[in-house]
């Protein structure tokens, strides 16, 4: 059966990859934000996963409005991204694992999550980032499972409902019949709003109290609505659905073996953590 052998929540912003393309990481703005990552550098190293599921939210470039839906899983041969108007270069296309695609896919709809399965997806900035701050040679080492969940147009699948999802994720990725390690990423958050009479809102109280909630009371932030998470975090600070599903994968109980919070990036408060089950 398969080794799940750990989780990566991280934000999201196109700004890291304007930083990364001009080679910014060291300036003064940046170097809290990208330093943050050597920790989780060492422990790729040493845990070398084969394979990583990630639970990111795609804004507008596989899926827009006329075509939403709520919980989609990737099962395509390759992922690519593309130009989404930011003039981010497009970096090298993911390979994807595809007998863990249909693993999930199974079991999903086996557990009655009716979800949707796609055999070609391209995937945004929320997919493309995180993996180049996770290996910043870009030389992915691992296959990917793209697991998106809407954030972007009402409504949105609840905290319950997103933590549920994860469990189940989780419980899938253990009953494959594979020897491989298997790690989990969720990307997005933690608190920003982009639009709006709050636009810049950033709530650092509760993304401090989530992210501690994430190791000790992980359904903490099930207890919210997504109209209170949209409250507290902003109007795009509910992409912390993401992080949600990440912990239900890893299973009842975890520890953090390292975390960072740093704000701003861009208008998000970025926050990083690494989990073990
Ligand atoms: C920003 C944050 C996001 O999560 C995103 O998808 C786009 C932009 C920002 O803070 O600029
Ligand atoms: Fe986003």
């Amino acid at each position: 059966m398969a080794n799940l052998v750990g989780a990566i929540t991280t934000s999201h912003v196109p700004a890291i990859g304007r930083a990364i393309a001009r080679n910014l990481q060291q300036e003064p703005y940046w170097r809290p934000f990208f330093d943050a990552f050597a920790p989780v550098h060492r422990w790729l190293a040493e845990t070398r996963p084969e394979v990583l599921v990630v639970f990111y939210n795609d804004h507008g470039l596989n899926f827009f409005l006329d075509k939403m839906p709520t919980f989609a899983v990737g099962a395509a041969p390759v992922y690519s991204g593309a130009d989404e108007g930011w003039g981010l270069p497009v970096m090298a296309s993911f390979e994807g694992e595809q007998a863990l695609s249909w693993q999930l896919i199974d079991a999903l709809v086996q557990d009655e999550f009716d979800i949707t399965s796609c055999q070609e997806m391209q995937v945004d900035h929320a997919f493309t980032l995180p993996m180049a701050l996770l290996w910043p040679d870009q030389a992915w080492p691992v296959k990917v499972v793209p697991v998106c969940i809407n954030t972007v147009q009402f409504p949105l699948p609840s905290a319950r409902r997103c933590y549920a999802l994860g469990e189940s994720v989780g419980r899938a990725i253990r009953n494959w019949d594979s020897d491989a390690r298997v790690a989990v990423m969720g990307t997005g958050g933690l608190s920003h709003q982009l639009d709006g009479q709050r636009a810049g809102f950033i709530n650092k109280d509760f993304d401090l109290r989530f992210m501690d909630s994430l190791v000790d009371d992980p359904k903490w932030a099930t207890r919210f609505s997504t109209h209170e998470l949209v409250e507290k975090a902003g109007t795009q600070g509910v992409e912390l659905l993401m992080w949600l599903a990440t912990r239900g994968a890893l299973g009842s109980s975890a520890r953090c073996l390292h975390r960072n919070y740093h704000l701003p990036i861009s208008n998000t408060a970025s926050g990083l953590m690494l989990l073990e089950p």
